[in-house]
């Protein structure tokens, strides 16, 4: 039996940051974010995987049978050196804190049933509108391309896909409806922060994902 504690989820105080300019708005890339990333890996890896919505109440939804999505949440929000850095990043986009800051600590699990169906798919494109989208990678042995995939809708089905969101009934989408922009590598321990109205979605491009758990930690501001 592992036991940890609230030291395991410190952050670093001090971060290597890049500023990627793109398509008239700004990412950030932050390296280095966890001072105890492998720990944080390990006890992820202990959690069972809790689907963060509910799949009774969509019977269309294929999670749980086809992949799991989940979500585990854990309350670090006294760790100050975590609230620095988000401090930064809500100074950086000119973003007003709300009544949730600091939040919750949201670590995403997704993990393939079903195997990856092949080349000319990608795994839901969506937009999280309004938001500033902040992701973690936690996988230390994925490589690094399984990180997020920024994509330009190809025509009005995708504009009309973007606005439905029915991720869960039909995540696979057609390659002919979106094209890749940039890809964000999946650097372990690295943090990425872009606006959530940009189209975007997880980069599964194999089967990895069926051996091991994939785990972000994802915040919304
Ligand atoms: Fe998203």
């Amino acid at each position: 039996m592992s036991f940890y504690s609230i030291e395991d989820f410190e952050y670093n105080s001090s971060w290597g940051v890049a500023i990627i300019p793109y398509r008239g708005s700004l990412i950030l890339h932050i390296d280095e974010v966890y001072k105890k990333p492998l720990k944080v890996y390990e006890y992820l890896k202990e959690c069972p995987i809790r689907a963060h919505r509910l799949c009774e109440a969509d019977p269309k939804s294929l999670n749980g049978k086809m992949f799991y999505d989940g979500q585990h949440i854990l309350d670090n929000r006294t760790i100050t050196t975590r609230s620095h850095l988000f401090d930064k990043i809500i100074e950086f986009f000119c973003k007003e804190k709300d009544e949730n800051f600091p939040p919750l600590s949201r670590f995403n699990q997704f993990r393939l049933i079903e195997d990856y169906p092949g080349n000319d798919v990608f795994y839901t494109p969506h937009v999280d509108g309004g938001m500033l989208n902040c992701l973690t990678y936690l996988n230390p042995n994925c490589g690094s391309d399984a990180g997020t995939m920024l994509y330009l809708p190809a025509n009005d089905d995708a504009e009309q896909i973007l606005e439905n969101q029915s991720e869960h009934e039909q995540p696979w989408k057609d390659d002919s409806l979106f094209v890749e922009d940039l890809a964000i590598i999946s650097k372990f321990n690295s943090m990425v922060v872009f606006d959530g109205s940009i189209p975007h979605g997880q980069i599964i491009n194999d089967n990895r994902f069926k051996e091991q758990t994939r785990f972000t930690e994802v915040s919304f501001f």
